[in-house]
């Protein structure tokens, strides 16, 4: 099949002169790695979280193995995750020695159930990874309840959720660490980056085996000039991110909430257009949830000769729509398979989902365009 042109990708970043400007000065600042552009980021979102310290790092991925490390995790220990999430969490557990644990997630808002993560707990249990499934954040009572019930360490993957509340309670702030991506199709981006923030001792301990265990920053000894003597205190990584990518990041965390407003605007057009077509169910958010609108899932039941992989080709060949699937079960995965997971509902849900484009980047056309698609592929 011909696909229709002009293609409207699942996702785009939006950039513009604040992000170049900033750039420009970096590059000519003389000093383009880990530094003051990194400690204004830093600054800028843990003064909005409240949390109380936070390192700008190269990747969430960084983010998680370093909040894995820095919570002790070690051959033996189990971390109880959801199976429906990125493989970076799980890649991460297992990097640091440990067995992820897969806990089935909630039938409506696809993130992890705390009954269900309780039930998971063993005398090896050491640690819960949460994820706020889209944009949408998990029981953050509930599972900061239960960790401190079994003196487990709680870590937020808020990758999806950088300006999402539950409760009264912002997502990122709750855990003892929490970690957020920057990669290209998030909420912010800076191309790839990642923060960890959180409980001071915890995020010190990540900041330290994230410069490769030494006991000073590069521009405490060169920028600042206080010492070039430098002692390795742990055997750490090289996880840092760079000022380049912070100057990105920072004019980009600015402009969460206009992105946030837009992203929320564009699923109230999709909830009021979408509604009634039979077998798509639209996504529901909790009362007392502020969504991040990362994804727009959708979920596709399989009536009518139509199934989530026959519209998303629809979609694809018939009127250029980018759309995207999150996640496929980890458990399922080949470095996992799990056999004996019995994960009902994140399988349901897998097989069933659906994002559609939602992001600051599109046009009202653009939105309408996919709108119109799906009603023609349902007519
Ligand atoms: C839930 C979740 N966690 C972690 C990551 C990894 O982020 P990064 O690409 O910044 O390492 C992703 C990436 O999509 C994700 O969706």
């Amino acid at each position: 099949m011909t696909t229709v042109t002009p293609f409207l990708p699942w996702n785009r970043p939006l950039l513009g002169q604040e992000e170049e400007a900033e750039v420009m000065h970096t590059l000519r600042s003389g000093w383009l790695t880990h530094g003051p552009k990194a400690s204004r980021f830093e600054e800028a979102v843990k003064s909005e979280l409240g949390v109380e310290d936070a390192f700008a790092v190269s990747s969430c991925t960084a983010a998680l193995h370093l909040a894995l490390l820095a919570a002790g995790i070690k051959p033996g220990d189990e971390v109880i995750t959801p199976s429906l999430t990125f493989c970076a969490a799980p890649n991460a557990i297992v990097q640091c020695g440990g067995t992820p644990v897969f806990a089935e997630v909630d039938p409506v808002t696809f993130t992890i159930d705390p009954e269900a993560a309780e039930q998971a707990i063993t005398p090896r249990t050491k640690a819960i990874v949460v994820m706020h499934y889209g944009g949408q954040p998990c029981d953050l009572v509930a599972f900061r309840k239960l960790a401190d019930d079994h003196g487990l360490v709680l870590i937020e993957d808020a990758a999806h959720a950088l300006h999402a509340w539950r409760d009264g309670l912002r997502a990122g702030s709750v855990g003892d660490l929490a970690v957020f991506s920057f990669y290209a199709n998030k909420v912010i981006t800076c191309g790839e980056g990642g923060m960890i923030v959180g409980r001071a001792d915890l995020v010190q301990a990540a900041r330290l085996l994230g410069r490769h265990g030494i006991d000073s920053s590069v521009w405490q000894r060169h920028g600042e000039r206080r010492t070039a003597d430098y002692e390795v205190t742990v055997a750490g990584l090289k996880y840092t991110m760079p000022d380049i990518t912070a100057a990105v990041g920072l004019q980009q965390f600015h402009k969460l909430p206009d992105f946030t407003a837009r992203r929320a605007q564009i699923a109230a057009s999709y909830d009021r257009s979408l509604t009634g077509l039979p077998g798509l169910r639209l996504p529901t958010v909790l009362d007392g949830v502020r969504h991040g609108w990362f994804l727009y899932p959708v979920l596709i039941d399989p009536v009518g000769g139509r199934t989530r992989d026959t519209v998303a080709g629809m979609l694809l060949d018939g009127y250029g729509v980018g759309t995207s699937v999150h996640f496929k079960p980890v458990h399922r995965l080949a470095a996992y398979r799990c056999l004996d997971c019995h994960l009902p509902v994140t399988e349901q849900t897998s097989a069933r989902q659906l994002s559609l484009p939602c992001y600051p980047a599109m046009a009202s056309t653009d939105v309408q365009r996919v709108i119109d698609a799906l009603h023609a592929i349902w007519a």
